[in-house]
């Protein structure tokens, strides 16, 4: 389960142009449980996203996992973590399908013998495994 408590960001360029990206959200999500945000642009929705999955720390506020907050062991928190943000690109355009989910599965400390077994059926899953060798900037063409 993970928990947002009153979390707050504001951008702050000196307390110059500060722009209250959240304002203060609530949010449970409990584990297996799929969430969706709806806001107008701006509302602050990628910015509540990145405050929940660790990436920007909140100005006011918690996060919690399992009611232990998340501050208390970060990098053990990120890595269980992971967010692909529709707006950028989250792979390595000019490494190929194998290497950009070794690269990942190798920064997310997965064991060789584990996704070297893995990596195939993963490109199977999602019709690849013809482009494993490929480099991602070609899939365009594909
Ligand atoms: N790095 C930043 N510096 C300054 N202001 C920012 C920054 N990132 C976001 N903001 C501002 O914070 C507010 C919330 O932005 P956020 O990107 O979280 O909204 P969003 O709901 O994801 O919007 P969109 O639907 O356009 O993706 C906006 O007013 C935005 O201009
Ligand atoms: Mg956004």
């Amino acid at each position: 389960m993970i928990k947002g408590e009153n979390l707050k960001k504001a951008s702050n360029n000196n307390n110059v142009n500060v722009v209250e990206a959240v304002k203060g959200i609530n949010i449970e999500i409990k584990k297996g449980q799929i969430t969706g945000l709806l806001g107008l642009n701006g509302a602050g929705k990628t910015t509540s996203i990145r405050m929940l999955s660790g990436e920007l720390l909140p100005d006011e506020g918690t996060v919690y996992e399992d009611n232990t907050p998340i501050e208390k062991n970060l990098t053990n928190f990120r890595t269980k973590v992971n967010v692909i943000s529709g707006t950028e690109r989250g792979l390595f355009w000019h490494l190929t399908a194998y290497d950009n989910l070794t690269y990942f599965a190798r920064l997310y400390g997965i064991e060789k013998e584990t996704y070297r077994s893995r990596i195939p059926n993963l490109l199977k899953l999602v019709r690849l495994e013809k482009a494993s060798g490929q480099r991602v900037e070609t899939f365009l063409k594909v």
